[in-house]
């Protein structure tokens, strides 16, 4: 049994704390927040109960803790992960790792040094169609992959205190939602040669990206933006075209994912969806718990087994960091950016 403190209980904490639920070998023995009352409020919500504390220092004092989850804005990953490393626990980060690159590189090395074991919430990588997709590329059933193509819409989030519009705290929409994409394609692909971007601003920030990975063999290109209109919702979606096929994948489309082999028809293709149920929390662009309940269960079980996860790393996360802040200097530079030219 692994004891779970996660420190802030907005949107995600919850949905992390929906997950642990539903996850045997995990138990939530504390919440760390600067505003209990708001963090009551979002626990009640969701209908389960664990201490809250206003400091993780005072979490440590009254539980024992094995794994500190950070669910606080981005800008402040960094100040909670190096307090789990200093007081040796396990550790998952939500992504993006940090604002800048050198912190991540930091976290990544701090975690490896304590022989901590350690994940961030690159949550596509465990969500059920983009985990069936994988495997149908590596699989080969429908010959080499030529041309790939994602995108994730949504609505500006304000998150609490509005952090999301600072472009300061979250880097906007260019990182903070499209480097969902970013991570997904080096989990397939690796990292590419360089980058091409262009993108929207305003007052927030990048408000949209569109990129152009540099590959030898496979087109890639994403979109990520989070400035259509307020009651638009939330959109993730891809489409992929094979030697002998095509995929296509959307949140929004029934069925959700579908793949035409050959001469035959688009036939829905299968994939394994936990029965872990939509967030009661009724907040942020997503209800479903699957690809949360995956990483997490999947970091569990690394925890139980004494292994160190090799999915989602804080390297992993710190070169896709490196990747999507690559494609916003390409955008503000109006250039091509190779990533032989960022240090990493
Ligand atoms: N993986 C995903 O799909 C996904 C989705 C949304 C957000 N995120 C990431 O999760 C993180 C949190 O985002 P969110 O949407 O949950 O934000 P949120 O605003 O809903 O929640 C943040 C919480 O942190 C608390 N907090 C703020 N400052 C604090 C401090 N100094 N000490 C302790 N608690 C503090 C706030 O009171 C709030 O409860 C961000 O890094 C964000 O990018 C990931």
């Amino acid at each position: 049994m692994k004891n779970v403190v996660i420190v802030g209980f907005g949107f995600m904490g919850s949905m992390h704390a929906q997950a642990y639920a539903q996850i045997p070998n995990a138990k939530l023995v504390g919440i760390v927040d600067k505003d209990p009352t708001r963090a009551q409020e979002n626990l009640a919500k969701i209908g389960l109960s664990a201490p809250i504390y206003k400091t993780l220092g005072t979490a440590f004092a009254k539980q024992a803790v094995d794994v500190v989850d950070v669910c606080v804005p981005t800008d402040l990953h960094k100040k909670y992960v190096m307090a789990a490393i200093k007081a040796k626990k396990h550790l998952f980060c939500e992504k993006p790792l940090a604002t800048k690159l050198g912190d991540a590189l930091k976290m990544a090395e701090a975690a490896e040094q304590a022989g901590l074991h350690a994940m961030v919430g690159q949550c596509v990588r465990f969500w059920p169609e983009y985990q069936a997709f994988y495997d149908f590329v590596k699989s080969g059933k429908a010959g080499r992959l030529l041309s790939l193509n994602l995108q994730r819409r949504s609505a500006r989030p304000t998150g609490t205190e509005n952090w999301f519009r600072d472009a300061t705290r979250s880097l906007g929409a260019a990182v903070d939602l499209h480097i969902h994409d970013t991570d997904y394609v080096l989990h397939l692909l690796g990292a590419p040669a360089a980058v091409t971007s262009v993108g929207t601003k305003d007052e927030f920030g990048w408000s949209r990206i569109f990129t152009t990975y540099h590959y030898a063999n496979t087109a890639v290109v994403a979109e990520g933006g989070w400035n259509q209109p307020p009651k638009w919702g939330f959109q993730m979606a891809f489409q992929a075209v094979f030697e002998n096929g095509a995929v296509e994948y959307d949140l929004l489309a029934k069925p959700t994912l579908k793949a035409t082999i050959g001469e035959g028809t688009p036939e829905p293709l299968p994939f394994a969806q936990p029965s872990t149920g939509a967030s009661a929390a009724n907040v942020g662009n997503l209800s479903a718990l699957g690809g949360y309940f995956n990483e997490l269960q999947y970091f569990i079980g690394c925890l139980e087994r004494n292994e160190a996860p090799k999915l989602a790393t804080l390297r992993q996360a710190a070169e896709s960091l490196r990747v999507v802040l690559a494609e916003v200097k390409s955008a503000e530079k109006g250039k091509t950016v190779k990533l032989s030219q960022i240090p990493a």
